[in-house]
């Protein structure tokens, strides 16, 4: 197949970023489709860690070319630093790098708003990133947003600029009782910022449809995860894009039809970071000590995230709505010790029992989980890229995964780093 995408079928974190690395290899190009640097997708390589939050995960596989696509929204200041950083580490991007001129810009107004209305909702906030993703979607769905496409004529820019500069400090003060923000600076910083940016600055969808057409193999990488998907997951506690692959369409410049496989991703347990419901959460000594075992502290902001259980009832749902061709599991690693494990199979909500999503999105915060037991193992199963190298447990626990879900199991995480991946089957190839 040529065009796959990956998507997350849970809250977010469960291991794209280095799938992404992974299946890179087999594609000349990688785009990202939604969302800000609100994701941070992790991959390990060499035992080198890298996060990126903006650049697609396929950067540091080869010379890739890498797409921000028109349905993101990107903090110009933190990409030219992105950029930056990964230079000073050896990853030049510089004649690699499609940024679309239709993806929005999210400036320091957004994140001082974000940040001013979560502090204001005190118990009742989302948790969100902080990076003004949410305040920056509005904003373009309000047709107030500035696009890169508007930085090329600095003049009517700037115009732009200043009037919605002096609109969302009125806000701030007066609604929000916040700081405003400095105008003059912003203004001069984006200026000297302009000749930096621009170079990446290009119609990323009619690139990404005639490589299409020219049967080139693309690479699309989803963030966040189908829970935070601003229609189909837990509202409000969500992101404000749509992260299902659907988006691959609208957001990467994909026609309609022309996306042959989606993989999702999907951890050995589940994990959320930020509030909402979260139906097989797992609390005290057991839940810390998964926490602490598989390293889950976000990468974006380093808070704790929370875990539970695998839930075969939310993956259920994740692949209806993304129609998923196979699941990749990652973080089987993890779960080495723990004894007995339960999946969740399904939900009772009051008298009825689902084995799906629970009609009306509130019903999950009331949903019961009906759990299932099953063996654990002992053995650490890092070493293995083989099914048959597994330890016997830890292949059944897998198998009723893939039983439960009724997709293939594509791929099997045993580690952080690149190769600690067993692959069953390669979207690009098989
Ligand atoms: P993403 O946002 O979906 O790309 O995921 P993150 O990078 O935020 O979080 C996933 C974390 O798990 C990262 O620290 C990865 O390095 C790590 N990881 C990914 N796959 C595996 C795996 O199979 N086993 C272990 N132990 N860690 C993994
Ligand atoms: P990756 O791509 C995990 C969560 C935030 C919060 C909610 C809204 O690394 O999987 P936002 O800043 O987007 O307005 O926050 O969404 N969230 C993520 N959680 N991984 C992510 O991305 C996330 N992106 C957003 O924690 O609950
Ligand atoms: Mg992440």
């Amino acid at each position: 197949m040529n065009t796959v995408a990956v998507v997350g079928t849970q809250w977010g974190d469960e291991g794209k970023g280095k799938i992404v690395d992974l299946l890179a290899a087999d594609a000349e190009i990688v785009v990202r489709f939604q969302g800000g640097n609100n994701a941070a997708h992790t991959l390990v390589i060499g035992g080198e860690k890298f996060v990126l939050r903006l650049v697609p995960s396929g950067a540091l596989n080869g010379e890739k070319i890498c797409v921000i696509g028109g349905g993101m929204v990107v903090n110009a200041f933190a990409l030219i630093e992105e950029i930056a950083n990964l230079k000073r580490r050896g990853v030049d991007l510089a004649g690699r790098l499609k940024l679309s001129f239709d993806a929005h810009m999210v400036m320091p107004y957004h994140i001082a708003i974000d940040r001013s209305r979560e502090s204001r909702l005190g118990k009742r906030a989302i948790g969100t990133t902080g990076f003004g993703i949410g305040p920056a979607y509005e904003d373009k769905i309000a047709r107030q947003g500035l696009r890169f496409d508007d930085l090329i004529d600095w003049k009517s820019f700037k115009d732009k600029l200043d009037r919605n500069i002096k609109e969302k400090n009125l806000y701030l003060k007066a609604v929000l009782k916040a700081k405003p923000i400095d105008g003059k600076t912003l203004i001069a910083e984006l200026h000297k910022l302009r000749r930096l940016i621009l170079p990446y600055v290009t119609d990323t969808s009619a690139y990404v449809a005639r490589s299409i057409d020219e049967g080139r193999k693309i690479l699309f990488e989803g963030a966040h995860g189908t829970m935070l998907d601003i229609d189909y997951g837990t509202y409000p506690f969500v992101t404000s894009s749509n992260c299902i692959a659907s988006a691959v369409y609208a957001g990467g410049g994909v026609p309609p039809g022309k996306l042959d496989a989606v993989l999702g991703i999907s951890k050995a347990y589940t994990t959320r970071v930020g509030a909402g419901p979260f139906p097989t959460e797992i609390y005290g000594y057991l839940g810390d000590s998964i926490r602490e075992e598989g390293v889950e502290f976000g990468s974006a902001t380093g808070r704790p995230r929370r875990i539970g259980w695998f839930d075969a009832a939310l993956a259920r749902y994740a692949i209806r709505v993304n129609g998923l061709w196979g699941l990749a599991l990652t973080k089987l690693d993890v779960l080495t010790g723990i004894n007995p494990l339960k999946i969740c199979v399904g939900y009772k909500v009051g008298k009825e029992a689902y084995d799906t999503m629970p009609p009306g999105r509130n019903a999950l915060a009331k949903a019961k989980p009906i759990y299932e037991e099953i063996p654990g193992w002992d053995e650490k199963p890092d070493a293995a890229r083989t099914l048959d190298e597994l330890p016997r447990d830890a292949l059944r626990y897998i198998e009723r995964l893939g039983e439960l879900c009724g997709v293939p199991i594509a791929m099997v995480g045993v580690g952080a780093s690149r190769d600690a991946t067993i692959i069953l089957k390669n979207p690009f190839r098989d």
